[in-house]
């Protein structure tokens, strides 16, 4: 049995997120998300949060769990017999920025990364663009969940409470 991890901070989910996560199913067994932190980025939802609002948006396929991870992700595959990292790729700025990690992850234990090029339209869409647009006023409405609309909405007003 294969099985995939699908590694990020989802601060929040995307579309894109779930397109790269679907496409996975198709390829793997089993796919793991782990939902991790990026001490670089400050954060929207807390680590639970995001991985509450990626169970809800993952529901349809079972064979996706959602998990937090903290530490090396090698280590999170070693754990969790893991074969696989996969990433999407927007662009050739995620390339340069995959590539090296993709090598030390397979210089520090041998596990290998499988990049999805990410689906055309949905190369512009990113989590920090979603915080920012959302937090200026814009409309994210086509680019995560329902729910996840819903809860961004709830937190920026929360934020603007006070
Ligand atoms: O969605 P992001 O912010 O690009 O996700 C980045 C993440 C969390 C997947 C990455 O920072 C990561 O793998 N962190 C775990 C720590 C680790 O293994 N660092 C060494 C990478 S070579």
């Amino acid at each position: 049995m294969s099985r995939a991890v699908c590694p990020g901070s989802f601060d929040p989910v995307t579309v894109g997120h779930l397109d790269v996560i679907a496409r996975a199913t198709e390829l793997y067994d089993g796919v793991v998300v782990a939902v991790g932190s990026n001490v670089s980025k400050s954060a929207l939802f807390a680590p639970d949060e995001r991985v509450t609002l990626l169970r809800e948006a993952c529901v349809a396929w079972p064979s996706v769990q959602v998990t937090l991870f903290s530490g090396l992700l090698v280590d999170f595959c070693a754990a969790h017999e893991i074969d696989v990292i996969v990433k999407g790729l927007r662009s050739g700025a995620d390339y340069d920025y995959e590539l090296a990690m993709a090598q030390m992850n397979r210089r520090l234990t041998g596990v290998d990364t499988a990049f999805l090029p990410t689906a055309p339209e949905l190369a512009f869409v990113s989590s920090s663009l979603v915080r920012e647009v959302a937090s200026l006023g814009g409309d994210v409405t086509p680019f995560v969940t329902p729910a996840v609309l819903t809860q961004i909405s709830r937190r920026l007003a929360e934020r603007a409470s006070g």
